[in-house]
């Protein structure tokens, strides 16, 4: 995460490919590829095991949607974080086909009245999904604009019912090596964790998403269900979630885990509290040449900024 800033130009080729002529050449080369796609399986659930690029049903534009443009389809999934594939940007996308995300069970447990552990498609049927066009800043300085799909966390934590001890919210993601090549070495702690206090868990802005740009979550950006908390830097936006626990306690995060005066528990997006080797003051859209100011709260603090009334944001990085 804190390793090198790519600069424009640097994204690869596929960036510049228009998006049809993109997704035809993918399709194209994966059916070729000798995968079949039966009736059966098209019709059974929200992902089909050879199309990562198919078209998530009934999906309405949700609230909270930002007007700015878009980053292009393939630079949200040909450059990203998730170390349980390598520690490079390209290594997820280039990776990311060890990872199986169906069938998936999710637990829910710790300080609900109703735990358990679900297929992901049985979790995922309840809620009528929305389109947020969010920005997605990461804590190395650059951002993106995503149009995600997904639904509130809130919807999904209010069926499970909170016991008035459920003070925050634990995410785990999968850990399994053989899936996950970066597991392989300890250049974390696996699995990776985060957190959220049970208030911007319940928070509308506070989505698990299940897509991007209309269609089934690459496995690149987090398939099959992920963290999207947009005034937080990128790195509490949890990929791959296998477990959601409410508990009394403050959860230690990965990031703080391992490098604990570097990176705090809330993370939220401040551009006047530095990270302790670079400024914060500026990123960069990814595309972009000049950098831009960074917003506080990542522009969400309309929506976000009475929950930290009192607080020393200095503190509480
Ligand atoms: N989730 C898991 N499980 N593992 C990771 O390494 N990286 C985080 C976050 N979620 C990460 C993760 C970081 S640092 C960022 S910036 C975002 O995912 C990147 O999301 P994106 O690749 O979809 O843009």
């Amino acid at each position: 995460m804190l390793i090198k800033i790519k600069r424009r130009g640097e994204i690869g080729p596929a960036e510049t490919t228009p998006r049809e002529l993109f997704l035809d050449r993918r399709r194209f080369l994966r059916l070729g590829a000798g995968s079949v796609v039966t009736a059966a399986a098209l019709s059974s659930g929200l992902w089909r095991p050879a199309l990562a690029d198919v078209k998530l049903p009934n999906v309405t534009k949700g609230p909270f949607t930002a007007r700015d443009e878009l980053t292009p389809y393939e630079s949200v999934t040909s450059y990203n974080n998730f170390y349980e594939f390598g520690t490079d940007k390209e290594d997820p996308a280039r990776l990311a086909g060890s990872l199986k995300p169906r069938p998936w069970r999710v637990v829910i447990d710790g300080e609900v009245t109703k735990p358990g552990s679900f297929d992901i498609d049985e979790l995922i049927r309840p809620h009528a999904l929305q389109e947020r066009v969010y920005r997605l800043r990461c804590v190395e300085a650059w951002s993106m604009v995503i149009p995600w799909v997904g639904f509130p966390l809130a919807d999904l934590l209010k069926r499970f019912q909170p016991t008035s001890r459920a003070k925050y919210v634990r995410f785990e993601a999968l850990h399994d090596p053989r899936q996950f090549p970066g597991q392989r070495r300890a250049v974390l702690s696996w699995p990776y964790v985060e957190g959220l206090r049970i208030d911007e868990a319940m928070h509308p802005l506070t989505i698990l998403a299940v897509g991007l740009y209309g269609e089934v979550l690459p496995n690149q950006n987090g398939a099959p269900l992920r963290l999207v908390v947009p005034w937080k830097y990128g790195f509490k936006s949890i990929k791959s979630i296998v477990k959601i626990s409410l508990v009394e306690q403050m959860p230690l995060n990965t990031w703080a885990r391992s490098a604990p005066n570097e990176y705090g528990f809330y993370a939220n997006v401040n551009p006047l509290v530095d990270h302790p080797r670079w400024s914060q003051a500026k990123e960069r859209r990814i595309g972009d040449f000049f950098k831009r100011e960074t917003a506080m709260f990542n522009g969400y603090a309309d929506q976000v900024a009475s929950l930290y009334t009192g607080m020393d944001l200095r503190k509480f990085f």
